[in-house]
């Protein structure tokens, strides 16, 4: 499933995730930035948990759920993340926007269940709160070119901080 709808498993088993969306299916939200997992810019969520798509296969996908940027608004309703971006200038040219929106989401339901990260002090806390260490590093695997990182920080963290404490 894409988005909520049924979509094919792709004739050539060697197809990357990210190129079955983008030139297969048509959905250009997805960025490639690296192609090789270091920049972050296709990050997609599978199953609600994200995913470099760039270093993903899409047959590895096949039975489980695949949300891009494309499949975050509601009947038209930006996700609140989305808005969020707008109102804290959360990009400038907006490369890294689907990716850094789509790694968000799947970071704070991380967060919201307990996984810690590099700079989690307690490793066995069940309630971690999204300090601003916290966001930066959870988020650190998504590169802005741009420098819009701190927009991108505030971005989030209105939506996520305080509704994770
Ligand atoms: S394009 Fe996938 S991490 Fe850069
Ligand atoms: S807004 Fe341009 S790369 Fe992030």
């Amino acid at each position: 499933m894409l988005n909520g709808v049924e979509a094919p498993v792709p004739a050539d088993a060697r197809v990357s995730l990210l190129d079955f969306v983008r030139e297969h299916l048509g959905l250009y939200g997805s960025k490639k930035g690296c192609a090789q997992g270091a920049c972050g810019a296709c990050t997609m969520l599978v199953d609600g948990e994200r995913i470099l798509a760039c270093l993903a296969l899409a047959v590895q996908c096949e039975g489980r759920e695949v949300t891009t940027i494309e499949g975050l608004a509601n009947d038209g309703v930006p996700h609140p993340l989305q808005q969020a971006f707008i109102d804290d200038d959360g990009f400038q040219c907006g490369y890294c926007t689907p990716g850094q929106i789509c790694s968000a989401v799947g970071m704070a339901a991380e967060v919201a269940r307990g996984v810690p990260s590099h700079v989690t002090e307690d490793l066995a806390a069940t309630d971690i709160e999204l300090s601003h260490d916290e966001l930066r590093e959870r988020m650190s695997g998504n590169l802005c070119r741009c420098g819009a990182h701190n927009g991108i920080v505030d971005a989030i963290a209105e939506v996520y901080a305080r509704r994770l404490r």
